[in-house]
């Protein structure tokens, strides 16, 4: 493991951790400060424009529901956590926690069981977010978030206010500074017209933490092509676009694994004469390659406030909790002592690996 990956690894731990004290990202405290530096990626997109695929591909496992029609009905918190090469795969879930799954779709099938617990066997949404972790050899270290799709009415057994209340669910969690915003569009259809884009401009009208991902090229009508959007000439953002091959729904149906489809998707880019040019570019693995780098440099920005809260004792942290006035958890004191042992481990690493101390020196 590179150190980067171990800080990396550290960072989601302290994350982890914070999420277990409950969300302090809000309030203005020790812990907020720590909070924005610790980053994670969302999902942002219209209904079935391939959202959870893309995030199932960055994992390079099946796990997640995916489907036509409303299928993620509550926000789905994932922790990928890099393990040493010769350790198994397996996944986590918080309101589970003594429960190791190994078989993945043992996995998606309990989101779908958690997802019905709190909204019913219905097409009902709720903002109440499931927690995920997964540990792999085979991950890079990130926090990813699955969110149900931007609509424009409701359907049957949906209330009036679904379409609200879907685009304030999904507002809550792109709003914030420290989250990466995927932002996915279908290929099919006219980026104009992107509920993705939409929502990313006004969150982050600069575009500094937005990704244009743009899915389906492969049912794109024939004759056309997308390389006015992939080139940045359609909507510039500051990072590049990248476009996605993902499985159809036939696939799907047809179990075609994840090994295969990315071979498949590989192909696609190498051997199309619209994308060949970009095909090193191009891709979910490409995708999530450019994606832990960002991370890395956010991460390295950062290292001032998570260096600042270890410089607090216990006891401050406790006082400025309670200064919160919430109920926090019996073992608060405890969750401290984690975070901030976590804490001291990541600048220990810091200060012994990147050059001194100086951000960058580790490549
Ligand atoms: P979400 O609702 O945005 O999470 O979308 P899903 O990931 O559930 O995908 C919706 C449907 O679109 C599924 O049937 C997928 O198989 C299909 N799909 C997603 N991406 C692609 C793609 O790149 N190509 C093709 N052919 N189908 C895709
Ligand atoms: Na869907
Ligand atoms: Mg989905």
């Amino acid at each position: 493991m590179t150190t980067m990956e171990s800080l990396i690894g550290l960072v989601n731990r302290i994350q982890r951790a914070c999420t277990v004290l409950g969300d302090y990202g809000g309030a203005d405290n020790a812990f907020s400060s720590l909070w924005d530096a610790l980053p994670s990626v969302a999902v942002v997109g219209g209904q079935s424009s391939g959202k959870s695929s893309v995030l199932e591909s960055i994992v390079g496992r099946d796990f997640l529901p995916r489907g036509s029609g409303i299928v993620t009905r509550r926000p789905l918190v994932l922790q990928l956590h890099k393990t040493d090469q010769a350790s198994q795969e397996y996944a986590e879930f918080l309101h589970l926690p003594k429960r190791r799954f190994t078989d993945f779709s043992m996995v998606r099938q309990e989101i779908q069981d958690e997802t019905d617990r709190i909204t019913g066997k219905t097409k009902q949404i709720s903002p109440v977010p499931i927690h995920l972790s997964i540990y792999s050899p085979n991950v890079v270290n990130l926090t990813l978030i699955d969110l149900p799709g931007l609509t424009k009415v409701a359907v049957e057994g949906q209330p009036e206010s679904v379409v609200e209340d879907i685009e304030t669910m999904v507002r809550s969690f792109v709003e914030k500074p420290n989250c990466v915003i995927l932002a996915i569009s279908p290929a099919n259809q006219d980026i104009a017209t992107s509920d993705a884009i939409k929502l990313s401009r006004e969150v982050d009208p600069t575009g500094e933490r937005t990704f244009g991902v743009l899915t389906k090229l492969d049912l794109m009508d024939k004759g056309t092509n997308a390389l006015d959007v992939l080139e940045g000439r359609s909507y510039r953002l500051q990072h590049p676009w990248v476009g996605i091959v993902n499985r159809s729904q036939a696939d799907i149906n047809k179990n075609v694994d994840m090994i295969v489809a990315r071979r498949k998707e590989r192909e696609y880019f190498a051997t199309s004469p619209d994308y060949g040019h970009l095909a090193s570019k191009m891709g979910s693995e490409y995708l999530a390659k450019l994606l832990s780098q960002h991370l890395e440099s956010v991460i390295r920005a950062r290292i001032p406030s998570i260096t600042s809260l270890i410089n607090k004792s216990i006891d401050e942290l406790e006082s400025e909790m309670d200064h919160l006035g919430r109920p926090i958890a019996l073992d608060a004191g405890a969750q401290l002592y984690t975070i901030l042992e976590l804490c001291r481990a990541f600048e220990r690493i810091f200060r012994e690996h990147l050059d001194g101390g100086r951000p960058g020196g580790d490549r």
